[in-house]
């Protein structure tokens, strides 16, 4: 008896799945079936926040707030469906609930059909356009973890951040594969390599969007962008053209997208760029063939900042901004980041009206809307949070989280004569453009777009100087120069000879997109000289490098002390630094992208073999100034006993690969274990290595574990001529840290 009344709950509760699912379906269809053209439109249009601000695009009278008029206009006359962004800098939440809970108030009081208005934001490290928020370290540092479980804590974080100021659409994971090291959007993304992007982005899109449906009021829709190949442009300048063969495409930079598909991603951004001289936003056979009917993916794809326009005035590939709109929704885009006007939206009503884009096309992005907004729970109606609502808003524990991961990313590069950790009763002069600033460690997307306006920063957060002077009395300072200029050097030589260890502490000015487009890959001129004089002085030099990308250090990087990888750490960077300068916290970080020695042989780990120097020459074959991967700890890990479960891997079978990490030092430490391969011959020229696995213990003192893999053949694959993903059989290798062993891959 029991036994059937559990298979009828079974089917009791699949078929009420069925049901909620059909309903959800009935409610969007329902909607559909009432709607207008000019509704549909609507919908398919998204606003920047300043449209329906009082004051000027750019230019709203501060504190912003609504304007009814402008804000009718959007919701009664045109329909939008969506509004993003905000005036130019972060609110307070009480802010936020007034301007959100305006908008929602006419959307679902005032308008036909009362659909809420989806709001989107980037809140790409932490909910940073949200004052006092957690700010986290930018998505590359979060790579260099290798430890993604922090990512999704992170995502969780800022979820719960986000949906407290009222917002339920975050454009983030940033999923691009950083391929070009001069681009100015390497911080934002989890660095060069496929898999790594794969796992933290799915990492992170689990974090946003939880696992409850509809979608809980702590989570909310991720969005994976920038489909695709955004970051392969070749001259590194953003939005320039990116030139792919179908290899590079399919092996590169589609895994991440298909991963965060796979994931359950709700929405999809896109690449502003073009792929092959067909800009991505017009290119029918990446957005629909390839985005829909490959990848299956049904959720919302919405187009990046006024890229209906620059298919006309930028790409030049519309003549006008009807053939521009024309272009862009037939080539599958749903939603249309106009943002500051409302041509897209009377231009795409003309066109259905000529019938050049049929009502059923807009029917299929409408429903994806729809749809979306129904996954959110947004649909019919929709509350905005008050104050006590999110009590671990900014919270330490919040905090806690984003401390971890900053203390797991910082990487260290150097440490010759065990310069680190510093010890007690050094004499530490602290110098340089990124030793004082908190701008410098959050970088762009702080509290501003470009993160340079310093009268944003959280001033309860330290600088490193802060940090440095909280854990050592002997701390002196100048900052000697600036990002690009020198300062008072004699001051600062002489508070250098004074001490007994330098801690150099150079940066990047935040920025990103076009405001951070560089010619020119080295640290600044100013900043070399300036550490160069201070080399000079005979004293240690920690070369702390706070950065978007990897800027060239040749120049002093073989003659400092020890060098320390910062990335931008977030508002906790300057305590966690300081925490690794002094040994109290072990640094496990490990480079996620090549650090490029010069400017000329900007390569990647994965290289083929024919673009390394001929050692025969008398060159090194590849000398960057840090590989993929590197990344030093206080407790020198040891890897032995590197063993594979049989000498051939059978087609269908799986290999266990294991070996020894001990720690032989007094302090606990972290390792994260990075697995590659490297195909021996293959029918596409293969790799001299490739990122297999990677997974991060911890090791206590005097502690040894045993660390596990399991290969399978399609861990080994690559794409062939024919676009295919395939593993041929042959010989490889599997190198783990220092350790290397052969198997050989057979059919049968
Ligand atoms: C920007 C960025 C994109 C961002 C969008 C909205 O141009 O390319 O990453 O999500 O505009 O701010």
């Amino acid at each position: 008896m029991r036994k059937c009344s559990l298979v009828f709950l079974v089917l009791l509760l699949q078929l009420s799945a069925i049901v909620r699912a059909q309903k959800a379906d009935a409610d969007v269809e329902a909607l559909i079936r009432q709607m207008s053209i000019e509704e549909k439109v609507g919908q398919m249009t998204q606003l920047n926040l300043d449209v329906v601000c009082e004051g000027g695009i750019y230019k709203l009278v501060e504190p912003h707030h609504l304007d009814p008029t402008k804000l009718r206009e959007a919701l009664l006359k045109y329909h939008v469906g969506s509004i993003l962004n905000c005036g130019g800098h972060a609110y307070p939440l009480k802010q936020w609930h007034e301007l959100i809970g305006g908008i929602q108030e006419v959307a679902t009081k005032e308008t036909r059909l009362k659909i809420p208005v989806i709001y989107g934001i980037d809140a790409i490290h932490g909910a940073n356009y949200v004052s006092k928020s957690t700010l986290f370290p930018q998505q590359l540092a979060q790579a260099a973890t290798f430890n993604p479980d922090l990512a999704f804590q992170a995502a969780e974080v800022t979820a719960y951040e986000t949906r407290a100021a009222g917002m339920t659409w975050n454009f983030s994971p940033v999923l691009d594969v950083a391929r070009n090291p001069l681009w100015s959007r390497v911080f934002e993304t989890f660095g060069e390599d496929a898999l790594v992007c794969s796992r933290f982005g799915e990492a992170a899109i689990r974090g946003y969007q939880g696992a409850s449906t509809p979608i809980d009021n702590t989570h909310l829709a991720a969005c994976m962008k920038h489909f695709l190949a955004y970051g392969g442009n070749r001259t590194g300048k953003d939005r320039t053209p990116t030139y792919l063969s179908e290899i590079q495409l399919r092996e590169l930079y589609l895994p991440p997208f298909k991963a965060a598909i796979e994931t359950g991603a709700l929405t999809v951004m896109i690449n502003s760029g073009e792929i092959n001289g067909v800009p991505v936003h017009a290119d029918k056979n990446i957005l629909t063939r390839l985005l829909r009917e490959e990848l299956k993916f049904e959720g919302v794809a919405v187009t990046d900042w006024e890229d209906v326009i620059k298919l006309h005035l930028n790409h030049k590939v519309a003549p006008n901004l009807k053939e521009a709109t024309f272009m862009a929704v037939d080539a599958g885009i749903d939603m249309c980041m106009v943002p500051n006007d409302y041509d897209f939206t009377k231009l795409l009503i003309e066109l259905v009206k000529e019938g050049r884009i049929s009502e059923s096309r807009l029917d299929v992005s409408v429903r994806r809307i729809l749809t979306l907004k129904k996954k959110l729970g947004i649909l019919k109606n929709v509350s905005i949070p008050n104050e006590q609502q999110y009590p671990k808003f900014g919270s330490s524990a919040h905090r806690a989280i984003a401390r971890k991961t900053a203390e797991e990313a910082i990487t260290l590069l150097e440490n010759r004569n065990q310069t680190l950790p510093l010890k007690a009763n050094q004499k530490i002069f602290v110098t340089g453009p990124a030793a004082n600033s908190l701008s410098l460690l959050n970088g762009a997307w702080t509290r501003t777009w470009q993160g340079v306006d310093t009268i944003w920063d959280d001033q309860s957060n330290n600088t490193i100087l802060e940090a440095m002077l909280a854990v050592s009395p002997n701390v002196t300072y100048a900052p000697g120069c600036g990002i690009d200029t020198l300062l008072n050097l004699t001051n600062a030589l002489n508070l250098a000879n004074q001490s007994d260890v330098i801690v150099a502490c150079m940066g990047e000015k935040p920025s990103t997109e076009k405001p951070g487009d560089i010619d020119d890959l080295s640290l600044p001129r100013a900043q070399l000289d300036y550490v160069k004089a201070l080399l000079k002085t005979g004293k240690p030099v920690v070369l702390v490098l706070v950065e978007n990308r990897p800027r060239l250090v040749n120049e002093i990087a073989d003659q400092c002390a020890a060098v320390v990888m910062a990335y931008q750490p977030g508002d906790t960077g300057g305590d966690v630094l300081a925490d690794i300068l002094i040994g109290k916290v072990n640094p496990s970080g490990k480079l996620p992208l090549t650090y490029p020695r010069y400017n000329h042989s900007l390569m990647w780990y994965d290289h083929k073999y024919t673009e390394t120097f001929d050692t025969q020459f008398g060159n090194k074959a590849f000398n960057p100034q840090w590989e993929f991967g590197h990344g030093l700890s206080y407790s020198e890990i040891r890897y032995t006993d590197l063993k594979l479960s049989a000498p051939t891997l059978i087609k269908g079978d799986s290999l266990t690969v294991t070996l020894s990490l001990s720690n032989p030092s007094d302090r606990e430490a972290k390792e994260s274990v990075l697995l590659f391969t490297r195909d021996h011959y293959a029918s596409i020229t293969p790799s001299v290595k490739k990122l297999r696995n990677f997974s991060k213990i911890t090791l206590k003192p005097g502690e040894t574990k045993t660390v596990r893999f399991s290969l399978k053949a399609e861990d080994l694959s690559f794409v062939d001529a024919n676009g295919m993903f395939v593993t041929e059989p042959g010989d490889f290798d599997i190198q783990i840290g220092p350790l290397t062993t052969t198997f050989k891959y057979v059919l049968k």
